[in-house]
């Protein structure tokens, strides 16, 4: 009698040829539509497989856990991991991975493209055009804010807040960072960046770029009273979590004039986004595609499936995955 082999549950439809390298180990279970879960189907999807390789739409708390009997490995198609109980998967003896390099330089372009597009009025100028306004050329139309020579705060100074730092060099920013905890004096040489405290950070920064991970102590770090204490002129640019940023807060700011602009890439109850910052007219919005470069996301796709097969014990890194979480 053949010997059945692991199952193993794709929640989103990826890379078929990428994805294929699962079916060398592994009976996969996929789907070919793009699908929006409840928990309870999350849920019913983990109690029938030994592993599940799935993307940051799929939440995994202790109900989905409890019922996962046979489950052994999660691999996230994600740097971030906000989507996963990590210790209710560590106590279950459930091996959780991401998938954190590949994205850096891809997602620090985006950064800064979303930055540049803030703070130069891109899409605001674009839509102005595409409208039909532009009658004749005018000196004060759409006057943006400068890039070079500008001060820069990244907050959160992990690969790419770095990788955001390194691009800065080439606009002549002075950079500024804070970050949990100080950065070798060696890396800060080479990203130019100085360590400031976090109320400095909002004080000086002409841009602030958000890149941290978000966990429940930084949810809203970015509310009110720290809004207040930016420059009334100065650009914020979320790449890193919606639920950051209180965006009831941001949408104020943005329309009372006391925020220059903001650039979102990522929202809090995405895929909604607020009413209030669709209205605005000084506010850049794309729906979370920092890391989506054909390449990168086919990386991504890549290395989670290695991951994965290493967590069950198959393949070259076999019971070790070199990206495990908290491990
Ligand atoms: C991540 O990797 O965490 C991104 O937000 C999704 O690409």
């Amino acid at each position: 009698m053949a010997e059945s082999r692991p199952r193993v549950w794709v929640s989103q439809p990826l890379f078929d040829d990428v994805i294929a390298r699962l079916g060398e180990y592994f009976e996969v279970v996929s789907t070919s539509q793009v699908s929006e879960y409840t928990p309870q189907q999350v849920s019913a999807a983990l109690a029938e497989v030994d592993g599940a390789l799935i993307t940051l739409n799929e939440r995994i708390g202790s109900e989905q856990i409890a019922g996962a009997q046979r489950l052994r490995a999660i691999a996230n198609v994600g740097v971030g991991y906000n989507n996963l109980d990590v210790p209710a998967l560590s106590a279950a003896g459930i091996i959780a991975t991401n998938t954190p390099d590949v994205l850096t330089e891809t997602t620090a372009d985006f950064g800064f493209a979303l930055l540049m597009a803030t703070a130069r009025r891109i899409t605001e100028a674009e839509r102005w055009l595409r409208e039909g306004h532009w009658r004749q050329w005018s000196f004060q139309n759409l006057l943006g804010a400068d890039l070079h020579g500008s001060t820069l705060g990244i907050l959160g100074m992990g690969r790419i807040g770095q990788g955001i730092a390194r691009r800065a060099s080439g606009f002549d920013m002075k950079v500024l960072y804070h970050n949990r905890s100080r950065l070798p004096e060696a890396v800060e040489r080479q990203t130019r960046a100085s360590y400031v405290g976090f109320d400095a950070l909002l004080a000086q920064a002409d841009h602030l770029v958000l890149v941290l991970p978000y966990s429940k102590e930084n949810h809203h770090l970015i509310d009110a009273r720290a809004l207040l204490q930016m420059k009334p002129t100065a650009t914020l640019v979320n790449i890193a979590r919606g639920g950051i940023v209180d965006e009831g807060a941001l949408a104020d700011a943005l329309g009372n004039g006391r925020l220059a602009a903001a650039g979102l890439d990522v929202f809090e109850g995405e895929p909604a986004v607020d009413p209030r910052l669709l209205a605005l007219r000084n506010v850049v919005l794309t729906p979370h595609i920092a890391s989506g470069s054909l390449a990168t996301r086919r990386a991504m796709v890549s290395l989670a499936v290695d991951n994965l097969i290493a967590a069950m014990g198959f393949g070259p890194d076999a019971g070790s995955p070199p990206n495990q979480i908290g491990a």
